[in-house]
């Protein structure tokens, strides 16, 4: 198998599509790199026409590291595995979540600019989703490139926010939705997920490129008055969205899309909930606290 990489957006070198790959085949680690390197340069591949089960999907992201287990593994879900993320309005009974269930409205948050676990500790390097079933419209995929967004600062902006520290709440992004964490968290989640720090400007250890980390878990900047912090953060993610910055993933059945979530943020589309979306997530786990 050879890998063919074709870009999406040319202009920023951001998102490709990527070709020749059944990523249901054993891999050796040679086979592998042009696979990392491509996340490194694109932050977003797109791979069509996967056909993957929870086992193989968790087999072929170990590749990129250690996985997270899925806060939301204490609860009834849909999935077999603690490292599947289950990214779905369908519940273990086979019927749709009704939209003000519990889960769904957690699930909201996805709608919002993120990246994914910024507010763990360890935060996630990268994620991989497969659709597994696709309502007829609506339900797609937006994705922001961060160091694009970066590179997009003034120079005096940069020297600004460099070094500065973030922190990152998922009871913070989840109540900018309406779910009550206090009230509707489990105590085993609750004690996961402390509000952490995290560094305002990720660099990327391979490559050297640096990229902005400014999604929606973070509730504030630390050592800037409430006032100062959220209007820099306002300013900062107006720049770090702007349309010429994204590309949106338009689901059909069979993809697979990974991303870097130190590079890039990214957020999900609304859609008719008569209608199944079934999406499973691996999620890679960092080195270590970025801050
Ligand atoms: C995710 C996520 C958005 C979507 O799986 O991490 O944010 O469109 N998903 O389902
Ligand atoms: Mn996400």
């Amino acid at each position: 198998m050879s890998i063919t990489f074709r870009p999406i957006n040319a202009a920023i070198g951001f998102a490709a599509e990527a070709t020749g790959m059944d990523l249901r085949q054993p891999l050796d680690h040679d086979a592998f790199l042009p696979i990392r390197d491509g996340l490194d340069e694109y932050a977003v591949l797109v791979f069509r026409g996967q056909d993957l089960d929870e086992d193989s999907q968790i087999a072929f992201s170990r590749h990129f590291g250690a996985l997270e287990k899925s806060i939301r593994r204490h609860r009834a879900r849909a999935v077999n595995h603690d490292e599947i993320s289950d990214i779905t309005n369908v519940a273990p009974d086979g019927t749709i979540y009704p939209i003000d269930s519990e889960h769904m409205s957690y699930n909201l948050g996805n709608q919002l600019w993120h990246a994914d676990s910024s507010f763990k500790a360890i935060p996630a390097l990268a994620s991989l989703l497969h659709a597994c079933e696709v309502p007829p419209e609506g339900g797609a995929t937006e994705f922001a490139d961060q160091r694009a967004a970066w590179d997009s600062l003034s120079a005096d902006m940069q020297a600004r926010i460099d070094g500065m520290v973030g922190e990152h709440s998922l009871a913070h992004s989840r109540a900018a939705m309406g779910y009550d964490a206090d009230a509707k968290f489990l105590d085993a989640e609750k004690a996961e997920v402390p509000p952490v720090p995290q560094a305002l400007v990720q660099t990327n250890s391979r490559t050297g490129r640096k990229a902005l980390y400014a999604g929606s878990h973070v509730a504030g900047i630390i050592g800037l008055a409430r006032a100062e912090s959220d209007a820099l953060l306002a300013a900062l993610r107006e720049q770090a969205t702007q349309p010429h910055l994204q590309y949106h993933h338009h689901w059909q059945v069979g993809d697979l899309v990974i991303w870097d979530d130190r590079a890039t943020l990214h957020r999900g589309r609304p859609w008719d909930n008569s209608f199944r979306r079934v999406m499973r997530r691996t999620t890679v786990a960092g080195d270590g606290p970025t801050a």
